[in-house]
């Protein structure tokens, strides 16, 4: 078996979609799980990009013992400085620069020459070098590079010392065979690779939904490391997930691929990724979607109850769905509930576990079954619970051939306010209620409703974005009310105003 570096950059690349930004307690939180996880490397941000970036950089170093942390810089002495910086306190630690290699990039990024670019990247990763040893190298829209160019730049960087060299499909446009075929060129062309100085990576975009193929089709052709993302978030459609990939090693023993991922922490993973980032997992996402394990037709089930081969790949343990508790009730216990946050990779005990569970059991009157989304809802309304502006109360009138009216009770840093309106429905009424109360000239640009699970007793998850001084931000709730969640998500945004 060949050993495989599952490069995670949930926290760099994951973390640029909108909305889904975390603060450094969370991104340590998310760390620790990738460590317990196994993945190699955790890119753990862009340093130079902000002093937030810096900061979670700094102590992702800190609080991780076993994964290399890595950080992004561009092809840039002052990058390159500043992550050497942010990584001071790391066990293990790379730098990753590079610059774009395609015509595109070359010509309108950098209104430059191929030539100047292999010449900077050499430059970068010589002064790379100087700091750490391990340097890895991307050369930027790799995928729409011609591979003879790509070779000379790789060779050139691979001399400088660069040791992995990673070949990105930045637009998601390669299409598997393309991928493989650029990946064995590089293999055979570059000296470093034969000689085992240096190794290749993938890193893929979604953008046509390739990016688990071309990853795997790059390895059959000879990279030993791929980059990829928890759940596949990440810019537009997302990176390669971690999960996919894991799971086509593990169930495909003749390819020769082994990974250091303990699989039975995927799911909590997972759980964890998306509850923090406001991020819902599609139903039918593989390996890990609400719909991944569950079979509803008569036929299949009947295959599953006779042998769970039948019809099923994989076992769901493997992955850490402990199925035959997913449900919980009213009559649940706080025990459960505490195994099944554990389960979703939330550890909470105490007075926190008896504040969630209060809640948990308000619900379960409301609803028959609890969910594990429902839970996680829970648990993330609570860590919402030290914010500035607080719902007190909302009480709507509405229906056919009323005029809606709200009043809302607000708690603004410990005082109570009131206020009353009326609008052209119950969200409109409510928001312009909590606008006579809270004066700014903010608009509500985004909002979408989205129901959990399944039934008219069901939480409804609402996120918006609202515009404030030049600045959107992103607000999020989750409620069996969804007057009562629109207006909470939107108190969420104002509760990140600047
Ligand atoms: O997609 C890409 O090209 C990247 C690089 C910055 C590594 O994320
Ligand atoms: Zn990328």
């Amino acid at each position: 078996m060949e050993h495989l570096y599952i490069f995670d950059t949930t926290l760099r690349d994951g973390e640029q979609v909108p909305g889904c930004q975390l603060n450094t307690v969370e991104k340590i939180q998310v760390a620790k799980q990738l460590e317990a996880l196994g993945v190699d490397v955790i890119e753990a941000g862009f340093p130079v990009s902000s002093p937030g970036d810096f900061n979670s950089v700094v102590e992702i170093s800190k609080a991780v013992t076993w994964p290399t942390i890595c950080a992004l810089t561009r092809a840039v002495e002052k990058d390159i400085d500043v992550a050497v910086e942010a990584l001071k306190y790391a066990k293990r630690k790379r730098i990753h620069t590079g610059i774009g290699t395609s015509p595109t990039h070359i010509k309108y990024k950098f209104n430059s020459t191929p030539e100047e670019i292999i010449e900077r990247a050499v430059a970068a990763v010589k002064y790379a070098k100087r700091f750490v040893d391990d340097v890895e190298f991307y050369a930027e829209d790799a995928g729409r590079t011609d591979n003879e160019y790509l070779a000379r730049v790789i060779d050139a960087v691979t001399k400088a010392g660069a040791t992995v060299c990673n070949i990105p499909d930045t637009t998601g446009f390669r299409i598997p065979i393309e991928y493989q075929e650029k990946i064995k060129y590089l293999y055979e062309h570059v000296d470093a690779f034969q000689c085992g100085k240096a190794i290749l990576s993938t890193h893929c975009h979604n953008d046509l939904g390739m990016a688990t193929a071309n990853t795997v089709a790059g390895v059959l052709g000879g990279a030993r490391q791929v980059e990829v993302t928890i759940n596949g978030i990440g810019e537009r459609a997302g990176n390669t997930s971690l999960e996919e990939i894991a799971m086509i090693f593990k169930t495909h023993p003749d390819l020769g691929i082994e990974t250091n991922i303990n699989t039975t922490k995927i799911y909590p993973t997972s759980r964890l990724v998306s509850s923090l980032m406001n991020m819902p997992v599609q139903p039918n996402k593989a390996i890990v979607g609400r719909n991944a394990f569950a079979h509803s037709s008569g036929i299949h089930q009947d295959g599953v109850l006779k042998n769970a081969a039948t019809y099923e790949i994989m076992d769901p343990k493997d992955v850490g769905i402990d199925e035959a508790s997913i449900i919980l009730t009213a009559r649940s216990g706080r025990a459960a509930l505490k195994h099944r946050l554990h389960v979703n990779g939330i550890e909470i005990d105490g007075e926190a576990l008896d504040k969630v569970y209060q809640k948990f059991l308000m619900l379960a009157d409301k609803k028959k079954e609890i969910t594990d989304d429902d839970i996680m809802m829970l648990a993330g309304a609570e860590r919402s619970a030290a914010h500035n502006v607080k719902l007190d109360y909302l009480q709507v009138t509405t229906g056919k051939g009323l005029k809606p009216v709200a009043s809302i009770g607000l708690q603004i840093a410990n005082e109570h306010f009131e206020a009353a309106a009326s609008g052209n429905g119950p969200v409109d009424a409510a928001i312009k209620a909590l606008k006579t109360i809270i004066k700014r000239e903010m608009t509500l640009k985004e909002f979408t409703i989205q129901a959990i699970s399944k039934g008219s007793d069901d939480l409804a998850k609402v996120h918006q974005s609202v515009e404030f001084d030049g600045h959107i931000y992103y607000g999020f709730s989750a409620n069996t009310d969804i007057v009562t969640a629109s207006v909470e998500a939107y108190i969420d945004a104002i509760n990140k105003f600047k």
